[in-house]
Parts: structure tokens; C-alpha cells; sequence
């Protein structure tokens, strides 16, 4: 069976995770899960980026030396993702030695290349996004998403020869039509690569805080170059076996870093010599009231606050259904409520209670067939969930349906039981099969089924799958 390898970005630790980061993982998490019941051997990993100016800021702030700080906020990240039950299999962090050693044998590797040199940088640096600004791009002289004045630096720093494999990346574009998704990114991209990308500067010589350049002990890598560099280091690259589980199968990123994810990256691996990953996604962005969520900004919601209200099942079928993957949408807490009553409580929750009190009451120890019929593994493969949950709930509907057509509990009073039986045991199979469906999708919810229509006899749910919410 092949390997999958996918990633997630990882994430600055200068505040804790909002629901925009949950978005990302919880989607990483049905792929890998989904994958690993079908006997792939999945590489899913996920981490934080420590070597940033901004999470040296934020230790500033809080008046903690930067070292405690970042081991403080990496703790912080990875008992969230614990928290939601993200099944990742690495947690990378960028101030490990192993990530150190990758950093500098990957830009070893593009040096014996001749594609590093020293040159001159002059411009404006917004260290909210850690990346430069061209002057075109900024909003009355701020950075248009950080509404914060950059700073200007001018200062010697080794450059990247980007503009070396414009063509090489033209032509992987060109080969790869599906590489680079949703098509809205790949446009994008096509004509940044073609008209605007420039070589990039990979060294800052102000600042103690970060990896140091190999042979120039006076310069820090810059951290999104090391940032990148992560997806190599969780596959256990420069040790030879790293190539068991590479190249990446699908990077799922949001759609503000694109350009470093499918211009800067995928250059950098031809450097290197490295195979180009299979796929990358760009998601959309969850907004409250219309603008960006981020830390920033101080809109965040902590995703631990709404599982003080919400099983985490409830969150998670609420951010893979409401918007379509690759879209925005607007995050609402009154939605979420109004999907959780309809679908869940209502829906899903109905459906299997008023299901097994008739079992229980009238024919416990029923045979039914439990051949899953409900396929979703495309939807779920071409990372359309919304699709894939629409398709289980038409599912609930037809089994609601057929039970309010037939109305089971007219049958036990005439003593029908053969056609009783029947009409329990198409609805009993039909709900064994959604819940296989929701295998990877919402986990929680399918193990309860399974175990509901496993047990012999079968009896009524102790309490409701979903509680309705007032
Ligand atoms: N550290 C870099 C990524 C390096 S990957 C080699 C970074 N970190 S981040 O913490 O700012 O963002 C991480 C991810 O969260 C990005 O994919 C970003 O798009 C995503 N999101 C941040 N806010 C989001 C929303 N409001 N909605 C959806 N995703 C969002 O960038």
C-alpha cells in the first residue's frame, strides 16, 4: 500500500491557537484518518515556528525570556491539538536540533548548487506577516493586513536565486495541472511566478534570535526559509531514510501563503534536487463579522472556550460543512448552534434514538445486513467534506423518511413483526452504514454507533448522541 504524507503549516507561537488554525488541522485530520483506514502508512504531521521576530515580540511583552517562551507556547499548541484529538504523528518545533541540521545540509545543498549569493536588501519588512513588502502593496504606507507601519531595513543578506527556476516552475505548472489548488491559487500563482517573483533574501543580520546561517555565524536564516524547511525535517531528512515517506503527498495551507508555499518552496526543492510535493491546497479564511480572525487583530476564538459548549464532533462537522473547503466564510456561534440542533440533535441524534427504542422494545436481537452501501471516499479524496456530510444527511432523511412512511409503530401494534423487522432492519443497516461513513469525519460520533448497533441485544441510547441546545 502506498505512504501519504501530509502536512499542515506550522504555526507562530505568539498567541494560542484560534478556530482558523483548528480549520486547517481538523481537515488534515480527516485525510489522515481516512487514509489510515484504508491501510496506508500516513505521515501527518503538523508543529510550530519558533525562530519568528513576532514571537520574540510576544515574549517582550510578557516579560518572559524568549527561550521559556517558546517552549511555554509550544506546550500550549500541542495540548490544544490533544485537546481536539488531532492525530498527528510528528509535532515538529523549529528550534530542535533536528530541525537545525536540516536547515543548514538543505542550504548546503543549494549552495553546492551556486544558487546562493550576498547581496544588498533594501526595503520594508512587516513582521506580522514576516515577509517583505513591495511599496505597491501597502495601504497608506501600512501593511494592508496588519494595519501596521513595516520597518525599513537596509542590509547585507544571502539571496536565493529564485528567478533561476522560473521556468522550471512554469514548467511544472504546466505539467502538473492539479498540483497547485484551488484554481483560484494556481492563477495566482502563474502570474507571480511570471511577472513579479524576484530572488529572495534568506538572511537577516539584525536580531540574535533564530538558526544561524552555515559559515556566517552573524546572520540569522530568515524564518520562513527555515520555516519551509520543516517538511523535511519530519521525514527524517538529511538521513538517507527520509525518502522512505517523500515527497509530500498533499501540503494543506490557508490561502495568505501561497506564494511561499508554491513559488518559493517547490524552487527550492529543485535546488536541492528534491522531488516537488503532489499537491497543494489553500484553503479559505474564516472571518467573524466580515474580517480576517487572527491574533492580531484580538477577534480569536479559542476553539478550548467552544468545547466547554460543544462536543468537539459538533465543532468539527460545523467547520467541514458550513463552508465549502477552499472558500471563505463567516464563523458564527448562532450557526453553529442552528447546525447543531438541526443536523445533530434533530437529525443524526433523532434518527438513531427513536430507531433503537423500537428495536429495544419490539425485536433486540434483529439480524440486519451490515454491508456499508455509503460510499463518500471521493468526496472525502477530493477534499469536497461539505459534499461528503450532504450525502450522509440525505442518507438520515431517506431513513426518516422511510420510517415516518411506514410508521414501524403501527406495524408492532397490528403484530406484524415481518414487516416490523424489515422496515427496522433496512433503517438499522442504513445507520450502520452512516456511521462507517463518519469514520474520519467525525470519529467520536462513529465509534458511538458502531457501539450502539454492535451490541447484542441492542438497546436505546443511554443518553442522546447530541442533546438539543436552547
Ligand atoms: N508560520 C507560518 C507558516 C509556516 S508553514 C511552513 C504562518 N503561521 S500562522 O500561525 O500565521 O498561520 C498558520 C496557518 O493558519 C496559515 O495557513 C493561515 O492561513 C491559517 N489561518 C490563520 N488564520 C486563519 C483564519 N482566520 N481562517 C483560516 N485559516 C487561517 O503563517
Amino acid at each position: 500500500m502506498a505512504k501519504y504524507f501530509i502536512t499542515t503549516p506550522i504555526y507562530y507561537v505568539n498567541a494560542p491557537p484560534h478556530i482558523g488554525h483548528m480549520y486547517t488541522a481538523v481537515a488534515a485530520d480527516v485525510l489522515a484518518r481516512h487514509y489510515r483506514n484504508q491501510g496506508r502508512e500516513v505521515l501527518f504531521s503538523t508543529g510550530v515556528d519558533e525562530n519568528s521576530q513576532k514571537n520574540v515580540e510576544a515574549a517582550e511583552k510578557a516579560g518572559t525570556p524568549i527561550q521559556e517562551y517558546v517552549d511555554l507556547m509550544a506546550r500550549v499548541w500541542k495540548e490544544s491539538f490533544n485537546d481536539i484529538h488531532i492525530t498527528y504523528d510528528t509535532f515538529v518545533r523549529t528550534t530542535s536540533n533536528d530541525h537545525k541540521t536540516a536547515v543548514q545540509k538543505m542550504i548546503e545543498a543549494m549552495q553546492a548548487k551556486g544558487d546562493i549569493y550576498l547581496g544588498d536588501y533594501q526595503g520594508y519588512y512587516c513582521v506580522g506577516c514576516e515577509e517583505f513588502i513591495a511599496e505597491k502593496d501597502l495601504v497608506e504606507g501600512k501593511c494592508a493586513i496588519h494595519k501596521t507601519q513595516p520597518k525599513v531595513i537596509q542590509e547585507k543578506n544571502y539571496f536565493f536565486k529564485l528567478t533561476k527556476y522560473r521556468d522550471a516552475l512554469l514548467a511544472w505548472y504546466e505539467e502538473h495541472p492539479n498540483a497547485v489548488r484551488p484554481d483560484s491559487a494556481r492563477n495566482k500563482m502563474l502570474s507571480y511566478i511570471t511577472d513579479e517573483m524576484q530572488d529572495i533574501s534568506i538572511s537577516r543580520q539584525a536580531g540574535k534570535w533564530g538558526i544561524r546561517f552555515p559559515q556566517d555565524e552573524s546572520h540569522a536564516v530568515y524564518v520562513w526559509f527555515d520555516a519551509l524547511i520543516n517538511y523535511l525535517t519530519v521525514a527524517g531528512y538529511p538521513a538517507e531514510n527520509f525518502r522512505k515517506m517523500w515527497p509530500v503527498d498533499l501540503h494543506l495551507i490557508g490561502k495568505d501563503i501561497i506564494k511561499f508555499h508554491c513559488a518559493i518552496w517547490p524552487a527550492m526543492l529543485m535546488s536541492a534536487d528534491l522531488n516537488l510535493p503532489n499537491t497543494i491546497f489553500a484553503h479559505g479564511f474564516f472571518t467573524i463579522n466580515g474580517e480576517k480572525i487572527s491574533k492580531s487583530l484580538g477577534n480569536a476564538i479559542d476553539p478550548r472556550d467552544l468545547l466547554k459548549e460543544y462536543p468537539l464532533d459538533a465543532i468539527r462537522y460545523y467547520l467541514l460543512r458550513e463552508i465549502p473547503f477552499g472558500n471563505d466564510g463567516d464563523f458564527s456561534v448562532d450557526r453553529l448552534k442552528e447546525r447543531y440542533n438541526s443536523d445533530l440533535a434533530n437529525g443524526i441524534g433523532n434518527l438513531v434514538s427513536r430507531t433503537l427504542t423500537l428495536v429495544e422494545k419490539n425485536c433486540p436481537n434483529i439480524v440486519f445486513e451490515r454491508n456499508s452501501t455509503l460510499d463518500i471516499s471521493k468526496h472525502i479524496e477530493n477534499l469536497s467534506f461539505d459534499k461528503a456530510l450532504t450525502e450522509i444527511w440525505h442518507e438520515i432523511a431517506r431513513l426518516d423518511i422511510h420510517i415516518d412512511d411506514k410508521k414501524p409503530w403501527e406495524l408492532a401494534k397490528q403484530g406484524n413483526k415481518e414487516a416490523l423487522e424489515s422496515v427496522l432492519a433496512e433503517v438499522l443497516s442504513g445507520i450502520a452504514s452512516i456511521g462507517t461513513a463518519l469514520t474520519a469525519l467525525l470519529p467520536e460520533t462513529a465509534t458511538k454507533i458502531h457501539d450502539l448497533v454492535s451490541a447484542q441485544p441492542i438497546q436505546k441510547p443511554l443518553e442522546p448522541l447530541f442533546a438539543r441546545k436552547n
